[in-house]
C-alpha cells in the first residue's frame, strides 16, 4: 500500500473551501492509502499565535476532521509537536538546504516583497521542517493546495541530495493537487479564493458557522446579470462557484445540475445550494459536538502519536547512522 501524508496548520477557522478542496479528498483516500494526517502546530508558530486561540483551533480542527469522516482506525492522526523527531530531522535537513533555495520560496518572497516586518527565522526555514514531515514517513503522495507544491518539490530535492550523499534513505515524494473543487471562491468576490483570512465574513462559510447564517450568505452571493445558469468560470465566476459547491456536496455532476436549471432563475439555484449547505453544516456540526463531548480526542491523538513516533524513531536512527552520529553499533 502506498503512503499519503498531509499536514494542516491550526490557524484560523476551517472553511467550506478547506473541506471541498482538501479534507474531502483525505476522506476518500483513506481506504486506498496508508494515511498520515497531522496538525502542523510547529508550523503555526512561525507567526505569532495567541496560545488560547491555538489551543482552541487545534481541538476544533481534530474534531472537525473526525466529523468530516476521517476514521482514526484507518488514518494515523496526530499532533506534530507530540512527535519530537520532526524537529530533530527538521534541523538535520536545514543543514542540507541552501539559503538560495529558501530565498526562492514564493511565500517568503511575497512577505519580504510586501515589506512585512517581524518575519521570523522559523518562517524562513519552515520548508525544511515540512520536508522532514514528509520524508520521515516515506510518503509517496502529498495532497496539497497549489501554493504548497513548491515546498513538496523542495522536499524532493532535499531527499535526492541526501540519498546521493549518504545512500538510499528517503523515498521521493510527489505533490498531489486535486481536480474538481480545487479552488472554491469567495461568495462576495468570486475571482478570489475563499480563505480563512478573508476580511468580509459574508464571503466565507466557516464549517462552524450557524447553518441558517450560512444559508443567508449563499442567498447574498455575488452573481452577474446574464441570467443564464451555466458553468463558465470566466464570464460567470459567481454562478460557477455555486455550481461547484453544489456538485461537491450532493455528488451530482455539474452538467446534470445545469440541465435541471435550464430556463430557471438564480434565486432558485441559490435556494437549493443554500439548503444543501444548511443540511451539510447541520449534520457536520452535530457530529462535531458529539465528538467534542465524547472526550475521545485525547485517546485518538495518543494512539496516533505513538504509532507516528515509532516510525519516526526508526527513521531518525537510520538518518543518524548515515550521517555519522552513531558511534557504537
Ligand atoms: P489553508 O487554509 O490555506 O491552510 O489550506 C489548507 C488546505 O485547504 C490546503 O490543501 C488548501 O489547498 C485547501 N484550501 C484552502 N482554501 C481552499 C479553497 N478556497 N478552495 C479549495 N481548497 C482550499
Ligand atoms: N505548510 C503547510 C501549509 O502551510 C502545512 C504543512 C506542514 C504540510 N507540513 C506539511 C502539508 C507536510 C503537507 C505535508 O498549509
Amino acid at each position: 500500500m502506498q503512503t499519503m501524508l498531509s499536514g494542516i496548520k491550526p490557524t484560523g477557522r476551517l472553511t467550506l473551501g478547506n473541506y471541498i478542496g482538501a479534507i474531502r479528498q483525505f476522506v476518500e483516500y483513506q481506504d486506498e492509502y496508508e494515511m498520515y494526517i497531522f496538525i502542523a502546530n510547529l508550523h503555526a508558530i512561525t507567526v505569532a499565535e495567541d496560545p488560547a486561540e491555538l489551543k482552541r483551533n487545534t481541538k476544533d480542527l481534530i474534531a472537525l476532521y473526525l466529523a468530516c469522516g476521517l476514521d482514526p482506525k484507518k488514518v494515523t492522526l496526530f499532533l506534530q509537536s507530540d512527535v519530537h523527531q520532526h524537529a530533530e530531522l527538521g534541523w538535520i535537513l536545514t543543514c542540507h538546504t541552501y539559503m538560495g533555495e529558501l530565498q526562492r520560496m514564493t511565500q517568503y518572497k511575497d512577505k519580504t516583497a510586501k515589506g512585512e516586518t517581524g518575519i521570523t527565522a522559523g518562517l524562513f526555514t519552515y520548508p525544511c521542517l515540512m520536508a522532514a514531515d514528509i520524508l520521515m514517513y516515506d510518503a509517496d503522495y502529498v495532497p496539497v493546495g497549489v501554493d504548497q507544491k513548491q515546498h513538496v518539490e523542495l522536499a524532493r530535492d532535499i531527499a535526492e541530495r541526501f540519498n546521493n550523499r549518504y545512500g538510499e534513505t528517503f523515498r521521493i515524494p510527489q505533490p498531489l493537487t486535486s481536480k474538481v473543487g480545487a479552488k472554491i471562491y469567495s461568495l462576495q468576490n468570486p475571482t478570489k479564493k475563499m480563505s480563512k483570512s478573508e476580511t468580509n465574513p459574508k464571503g466565507t462559510i466557516d464549517l462552524l458557522d450557524d447553518p441558517a447564517q450560512a444559508r443567508n450568505k449563499i442567498k447574498s452571493a455575488v452573481t452577474d446579470s446574464l441570467g443564464i445558469i451555466q458553468y463558465d468560470p470566466i464570464e460567470q465566476p459567481g454562478i460557477s462557484n455555486l455550481l461547484t459547491i453544489l456538485s461537491s456536496l450532493n455528488g451530482e455532476a455539474i452538467e446534470s445540475i445545469v440541465q435541471r436549471y435550464q430556463g430557471k432563475g438564480y434565486g432558485e439555484l441559490k435556494k437549493e445550494v443554500g439548503d444543501v449547505v444548511y443540511q451539510f453544516l447541520s449534520n457536520l456540526q452535530e457530529r462535531y459536538r458529539a465528538i467534542m463531548a465524547s472526550g475521545q480526542i485525547d485517546a485518538i491523538l495518543k494512539e496516533g502519536s505513538e504509532k507516528a513516533s515509532w516510525i519516526a524513531e526508526k527513521k531518525i536512527r537510520k538518518v543518524k547512522k548515515k550521517i555519522g552520529f552513531q558511534i557504537v553499533k
